[in-house]
This record gives structure tokens, sequence and C-alpha cells, in this order.
């Protein structure tokens, strides 16, 4: 195994166990991939993050296939797809964050409310129609809720958040789930007014020289 390889399983565990200490997950619910050369690094299945060890990530190629001794996350279908389909990404970060999931079993996109929805690539975060886990059906939901953004809600389950860096996936799953905590307080009040389309382009161009965007 290169160290470059080395490094890749090791920051994927890493961020697991930040995304718990975070608030944004929890136990095992959420996973983690990365591409790698022509496949994809994935978190194993139900192995707790504090007992991930870099040997048990699961190396698979684009066809889905690896090493039958290992176990992929029962998400590893929506990883490959939309790695596969975007090449503009190369992290994905999958959690169940509680505002988040919150919106999505409502089945409520998140609107333009503040302007830092322009980091998830538009005017809207999308919630993905409901699919039941690990399915292609999902997949196929959640490839085209994510057209043309960085992140979307999946209904009665959660959220995934990409990006050209694992760093950049894991800081925009937390400023989604930002997002949504805000929505859902102004939704306590009454409906928000909304920022125009036009201006969340307006803030999106500005970010892209601000170095909040992945854009
Ligand atoms: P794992 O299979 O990756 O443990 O995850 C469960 C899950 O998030 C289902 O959505």
């Amino acid at each position: 195994m290169t160290a470059d390889e080395r490094d890749k399983r090791q920051a994927i565990i890493d961020a697991c166990r930040r995304m718990n200490a975070l608030g944004i997950n929890q136990g095992t619910s959420g996973n983690i991939s990365l591409r790698h050369e022509d496949g994809l690094l994935v978190t194993p299945t139900s192995v707790p993050y504090d007992a991930m060890t870099p040997d048990q990530i699961v190396y698979m190629a684009m066809d889905g296939s690896h090493a039958t001794s290992q176990k992929p996350s029962s998400e590893w279908r929506f990883h490959r797809d939309i790695l596969k389909s975007r090449d503009d990404v190369n992290a994905v970060v999958h959690a169940h964050p509680t505002y988040c999931t919150i919106l999505a079993i409502m089945g409520m996109d998140i609107p333009p409310v503040h302007y830092m929805i322009a980091a998830a690539g538009g005017d809207s975060i999308r919630c993905a129609p409901y699919a039941t886990f690990g399915t292609a059906e999902l997949s196929d939901h959640a490839v085209r809720a994510l057209e043309g953004r960085l992140a979307c809600l999946l209904d009665h389950h959660g959220m995934i958040a990409v990006g050209r860096s694992l760093d950049k996936a894991m800081w925009l799953a937390v400023e989604v789930e930002t997002l949504a905590r805000q929505y859902h307080g102004c939704l306590q009040i009454g409906k928000p007014p909304l920022l125009s389309s036009d201006e969340i382009e307006r803030v999106r161009q500005r970010m892209a020289g601000y170095g909040m965007s992945d854009g």
C-alpha cells in the first residue's frame, strides 16, 4: 500500500470520528468515500468509527467489485455512482444530521433563507425522494438531486455532501446542517422571506474568489 493510500484511509476514519464529535451523525449511520486511482475508498458497513482501522476501508473498482473478504458500506452504490458521474467530486460524506433529517422527513427542500446556501452550488438544497437504503433506486434519486449541487437531503433518511476534497465535503456537511437548523428555526416563527435566485448566483460568484465554495 502506498503512503498516499494509507493517508487517505486514515483521513476517512478521522472524518468519520469528526462527524460524530461534531454532532452531525450518530453511531455508524454515516459513511464516507474518497476517490482513489480508478475507483474509490469507502467505509466498511456497521463498524464503529472508534474501532475502524485503515485496513478495513474498502477499495472498490467503479464496477462495484472489491475484495470478497471485505464488506463495503450498505450505501456504496450512491458513493460509487456520485463519484462515477461527477468528475468535479472526489469525496462523498453521508450522515444523518438531526435538522437535515427533520426537514427530510417532511420531504422539504431547503430554500434560499441564507446566502450561505450558495456554498451548496445553487439556490436550494433538494430533498431526493424516498427509496430503501442501499438500493440502486436511492442512488439514482441522490445523483439526480445533486445535479448542479454539492449537497442534498434524502427523504426520511439524511443528507449527502460532496466536494473536491474530503475537507471541503466535511465543511459543507456542517454548513448544510447549520442551514437546516436555521430554516427549521425560521419555520417556528412563520414563512421565512427568501433571497432571490439572482442574489444567490451573485453570492456564488463572490464565493469562488473567497475560498468558501467548491465550484
Ligand atoms: P453503513 O452500511 O455504512 O454502516 O451505513 C448505514 C447507513 O447509513 C444507511 O443509510
